[in-house]
């Protein structure tokens, strides 16, 4: 079994994520998949692994409802007791709320009666959950409190005597929070979310949720006719930023030839790309990036003004953070977003981004934010070109499915290198990959 896997098999250790609550046992199966992975390992991917419906079912199972900590929300989304919001693991519907004791708790968006997604409603703030289809209600806890006619009507019908309520509530995911970040996973067995990340990727993730409270400035998403590892993977491939952006390139917001490094945890789940902002100069290292234009001018210059808030915790500009499997912390100058992957099917996904200020942030600090998120989003200076490649690569991938990708920038291994021309996180991300898909 891989490190990935750390921790299964054991006992959930206590901590002030174990909060002994009744866990749905898992017994989901798997079994094991027909295709074979390429001989070379992680410097070939399959283009199958972009479209087969198997893979995507498989992956949705061990990778999304298995052993993994996935993003759903923050806690200044859901800020009151009795407060919800809507959220996806993959593509299965969960909802975040607050209860009245105060306490984050994640529950599947699924009556326990006849599989009803049972909450309509974005977000909101109540009481309880009542599916439509037959009423049955649910408290905050998800705790099941309610069945119409269960005793029957004028002594007809009704539910057998022995049918126990408590048998029959909400699927209730085991949560783990950290610096208002909210992380749920369908196993019960996981260890501590600081376990999950490792120590490496917890500074990193410490760096931006550093105990201040968060505060929520929108959201934007969109809907993209690829496969959700495209996008996993684009955001652990430096090696397409100093080529494909005009933005990050002729601004020197992040470029191949400013100091940079791509890290990984030891399992390859979780990856940063990291680098200093650079200066709008040609020189050296910029002849191969064609995007570069010297002499790009912007209307309002006031959008790209940096304010140097993270000095203090080192010299970058720019950490881009990917957690397994859903996650993309974004810290882009001073404009802040979680990006969350939410698939719908082998060819479908939609990213959701939450872009987020602190709390203590003034209001000029607040704008330069929110101004720097025009960078981002599906509209996104920066983003933008992005989604114009997931669409095209997708459109090769799966019409070509028994080619196959050459992952070999930076070699051929996975370890960390200080500099981006490299393809060393994808690669640590297809290690472990391999290893729970079982190819
Ligand atoms: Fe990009």
């Amino acid at each position: 079994m891989s490190e990935g896997a750390r921790g299964a098999g054991r006992p959930v250790p206590a901590g002030p994520f174990d909060r002994g609550r009744e866990m749905a046992s898992v017994t989901r199966t798997h079994n094991q998949p027909a295709r074979k992975w390429p001989a070379e390992g992680v410097s070939r991917v399959p283009y199958w692994v972009y479209s087969d419906p198997e893979v995507y079912k498989r992956e949705m199972e061990v990778i999304f409802a298995g052993h993994s900590y996935n993003y759903v929300g923050l806690e200044c989304e859901i800020p009151n007791p009795g407060d919800y919001r809507r959220s996806f693991i993959g593509d299965k519907p969960v909802i975040f709320l607050r209860d009245g004791d105060g306490e984050v708790n994640v529950v599947a968006n699924r009556c326990a009666h006849r599989g009803v997604k049972f909450c309509y409603a974005e977000h909101g703030n109540t009481s309880e959950f009542i599916c439509p289809y037959h009423q049955w209600t649910y408290d905050l806890k998800g705790k099941l409190i309610g069945v119409p006619f269960r005793r029957g009507v004028k002594g007809r019908g009704g539910m057998p005597k022995d049918f126990k309520m408590e048998d029959h509530g909400l699927e209730v995911l085991k949560v783990a929070t950290r610096g208002g970040v909210i992380f749920a996973s369908f196993d019960p067995t996981m260890p501590s979310l600081e376990d999950y990340l490792g120590d490496k990727m917890l500074r990193y993730f410490d760096r931006v949720f550093d105990g201040r409270k968060l505060k929520l400035l929108g959201y934007s998403r969109q809907r993209m006719r690829s496969n959700w590892k495209v996008k996993f993977e684009n955001l652990k491939d430096p090696y397409h930023a100093s080529l494909l952006h005009v933005f990050l390139v002729s601004f020197g917001l992040f470029r191949a030839d400013t100091p940079s490094r791509t890290e990984m945890d030891a399992t390859g789940m979780h990856a940063v790309q990291v680098a200093q902002r650079g200066e709008q100069k040609a020189g050296e290292g910029t002849a191969d990036m064609r995007a570069m234009m010297a002499d790009l001018k912007l209307a309002n210059p006031e959008m790209l003004q940096p304010y140097p808030e993270w000095a203090s915790k080192g010299d970058e500009t720019v950490v881009m953070q990917t957690v397994w499997p859903n996650l993309i912390v974004q810290q882009q100058s001073n404009t802040l977003a979680m990006r969350q992957i939410r698939a719908f099917s082998p060819e479908e996904y939609e990213l959701h981004w939450t872009f987020f200020g602190y709390e203590d942030d003034d209001q000029e600090m607040t704008l330069r934010r929110l101004r720097q998120a025009n960078l981002m989003g599906p509209a996104g200076y920066v983003s933008v070109d992005d989604s114009e490649v997931m669409e095209s690569a997708q459109s090769g991938v799966s019409r070509f499915p028994n080619e196959e990708a050459v992952v070999e920038m930076g070699g051929r291994g996975t370890e960390d290198t200080p500099h981006m021309v490299t393809e060393g996180a994808i690669r640590a991300f297809y290690k472990h990959y391999i290893d729970v898909m079982g190819f």
